[in-house]
């Protein structure tokens, strides 16, 4: 192999190696801000059965750690059936807008 040859594969492995951590350090926050809308506010919306829910409602921590932890305990299947990336985007997006994120937003 030359020399050429190595330094282009250098730069895939590269590119590679940063899209795959981009995709495990977090979602889209962008992305999540819908999906929370379409899967979670029909119970979580004013006067819903859930309880009202918003990214301030939690800590960044607190969310994460729901995410990680408690969403087996979660009433229903919505857990079970939303994928695991969407999961990631709407846990992005509660994170990124928590009550002690920089951007706190009771939207959503
Ligand atoms: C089918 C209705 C329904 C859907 C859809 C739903 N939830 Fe819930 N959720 C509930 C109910 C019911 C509770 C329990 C409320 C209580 O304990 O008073 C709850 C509780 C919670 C809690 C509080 C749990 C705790 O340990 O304090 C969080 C956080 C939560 N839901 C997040 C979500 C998110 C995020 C989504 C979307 C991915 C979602 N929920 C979708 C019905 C729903």
């Amino acid at each position: 192999m030359n020399w050429k040859k190595l330094l282009l594969l250098g730069l895939v492995l590269t590119a590679f190696t940063a899209t795959n951590l981009w995709a495990v350090e977090g979602g889209n926050s962008r992305k999540g801000k819908a999906l929370f809308k379409k899967n979670c506010k029909s119970c979580h919306g004013v006067g819903s059965e859930g309880g009202e829910l918003t990214p301030t409602t939690n800590t960044m921590k607190q969310w994460d750690r729901f995410f990680e932890k408690n969403t087996d305990k979660h009433p229903g299947d919505v857990f079970k059936t939303v994928s695991e990336k969407d999961l990631q985007d709407i846990n992005q997006f509660l994170y990124d807008h928590a009550k002690d994120s920089p951007a706190p937003a009771t939207c959503g």
